[in-house]
């Protein structure tokens, strides 16, 4: 059994006493997932013995009203039924904080929370603020903590956890880490990107970097294509605020789909320290053709879902969901063409493509490898005969599958496409945590390397901008549109080159 390098040895890394302090602690965010994945972290014994959690929102509460809000969103959303015992233990001192996040009251009350959890332990606990809140609050909440002094604080370390969406384009993204960097070192930010606490997204490491036989393999002599599928069968729920400025380009494309692509295609890392493994994966977003007014067009595309039937179910298209203008052209779907331009990938098509309302939830990333350069077999006993085909399942039925080619049993030499399969559920018989939890351990331990950096946020956004400006600017051309349950526009088919076609989903 193969350990993942990035998981090995730190579980056995202590992590300190810590104050944690959510902004945005009654969000929805907060309560599915970081108030639950606290409780298995603690379920886990992998918080440390002394932890504080300090919750600030605008709505007026007491500290007791908000640990009903914690103990009921746990009850309501972990993975695991809790046991009253370690969760009453957990929050019994839960502290609240009411007030707008550009109030300074917030955060001198902030401050004596903080240094009352050091004085009654008589210790100096490490203090993680957590921005959870909606993304125009980052700059203020960081400006806030700097003005009192709450950036630093002598004997501990102090470390800022940023949500998604990092800017809503390079401009913003730029300012944004202009903004944090005046009041934080790099050190201490921690820009949340919650696909790289996926356990499956860490085990592409383990696969090309524990394993001798795929890294001779993995470069433009052997792949022919690459094709990376975030797919979702949900619609935008009750989102449209966020999700109608956002589209499906930034909502899923700049982080999400372009750490899979890095963490593919990344040299080998001298070490697994987080900068080694971040600067490798700059170097991938640096040698990724940046898209251009002219290109961009040409390799990309967008649709807009329309009504139809999903999971059995009747759904409507997305201009009839509630909060969405009825004129939007927010794009739903996105699908692009990219190439890495470097030594190992050059002349390697990477298509990605993502969209809400597809016809199942599905996130993969299928590495086609080039036809073998000689038939031996007449042409109807090598019809069988197809490329092998490298999957890599993140979610759901996470796996590794590897199609090859394989004699039918019989007195003829005929081939057929079979599967070798490794099936996570099978192999592991343990459940794997959530990706908050293993996040929120590694933001409090200072550990970085499954954070985004701030030139890898801006890398990302050099290739997001132009296909946004291109489909911004565009207000007249009708949108693509596809069919709920469907596999998506028509339209991405254009984007295939040499004969290759989407896999189905
Ligand atoms: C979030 C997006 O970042 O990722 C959502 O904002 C999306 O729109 C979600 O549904 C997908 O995450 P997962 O873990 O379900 O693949």
């Amino acid at each position: 059994m193969v350990e993942n390098p990035l998981t090995e040895g730190l579980e056995r890394k202590p992590v300190d006493p810590t104050t944690l302090v959510i902004f945005g602690a009654t969000g929805d965010l907060a309560r599915r997932k970081l108030l639950p994945a606290l409780y298995n972290l603690a379920s886990d014994g992998a918080l440390p013995e002394r932890f504080n959690l300090i919750g600030v929102s605008r709505a007026e509460r007491s500290h007791d009203s908000y640990r009903e809000i914690v103990i009921d969103s746990v009850r309501r959303f972990s993975r695991r039924t809790p046991d009253d015992k370690v969760l009453d233990a957990l929050f019994a001192d839960v502290r609240y904080i009411a007030g707008t996040f550009d109030d300074p009251e917030v955060y001198s009350k902030l401050s004596t929370e903080l240094d009352g959890f050091d004085q009654s332990a008589n210790m100096v606990f490490n203090r993680s603020f957590y921005l959870s809140t909606a993304p125009e609050f980052f700059p203020t909440i960081t400006e806030a903590l700097g003005a009192q002094g709450l950036a630093q604080h002598s004997g501990c370390d102090v470390r800022i956890m940023i949500e998604k969406p990092f800017g809503t384009n390079l401009a913003e993204a730029t300012a944004l880490n202009r903004e944090v960097l005046s009041v934080f070192t790099e050190q201490q930010v921690f820009r949340i990107d919650h696909y790289l606490g996926k356990e499956t997204v860490q085990n592409m490491l383990a696969f090309r970097f524990a394993n001798a036989m795929f890294e001779p393999m993995w470069n433009r002599n052997f792949i022919d294509n690459v094709q990376i599928t975030a797919a979702e069968d949900l619609g935008i729920g009750t989102r449209a605020g966020y999700y109608d400025h956002a589209g499906a380009l930034r909502d899923l494309v700049q982080n999400h789909m372009l750490q899979l692509l890095t963490l593919l295609c990344m040299e080998p890392p001298v070490s697994f320290s987080a900068d080694d493994v971040r600067g490798e994966k700059v170097k991938v977003l640096h040698a990724t053709t940046k898209p251009t007014a002219a290109t961009a067009a040409e390799m990309s595309v967008r649709g807009q879902y329309t009504a139809g039937v999903s999971g059995g179910e009747e759904v409507v298209g997305y201009l009839d969901e509630d909060g969405v203008p009825p004129d939007s052209r927010t794009a739903t779907y996105a699908a692009l063409r990219l190439s890495v331009d470097n030594w190992r990938w050059a002349g390697v098509p990477f298509y990605l493509r993502t969209g809400k309302r597809l016809a199942r939830k599905v996130t993969e990333i299928a590495v086609t490898l080039k036809p073998v350069p000689h038939l031996a077999f007449t042409q109807e006993n090598g019809a069988g005969v197809q490329p092998n085909l490298l999957v890599l399942t993140m979610q759901p039925n996470e796996g590794v599958t590897l199609r090859l080619g394989a004699k039918i049993p019989g007195t003829r030499m005929r081939i057929q496409p079979v599967n070798m399969e490794f099936l996570y559920g099978t192999s592991f018989l343990s459940q794997s945590p959530e990706a908050y939890e293993r996040l929120i351990l590694d933001g409090m331990r200072g550990d970085a390397t499954l954070f985004t950096r701030n030139d890898e946020a801006e890398a990302q956004w050099h290739i997001c901008d132009p296909i946004l400006e291109a489909w911004e600017s565009d207000t007249t051309t009708p949108l693509p549109t596809y069919e709920s349950g469907s596999p998506g526009p028509a339209d991405a088919d254009r984007l295939m080159q040499g004969g290759q076609v989407w896999r189905n989903i």
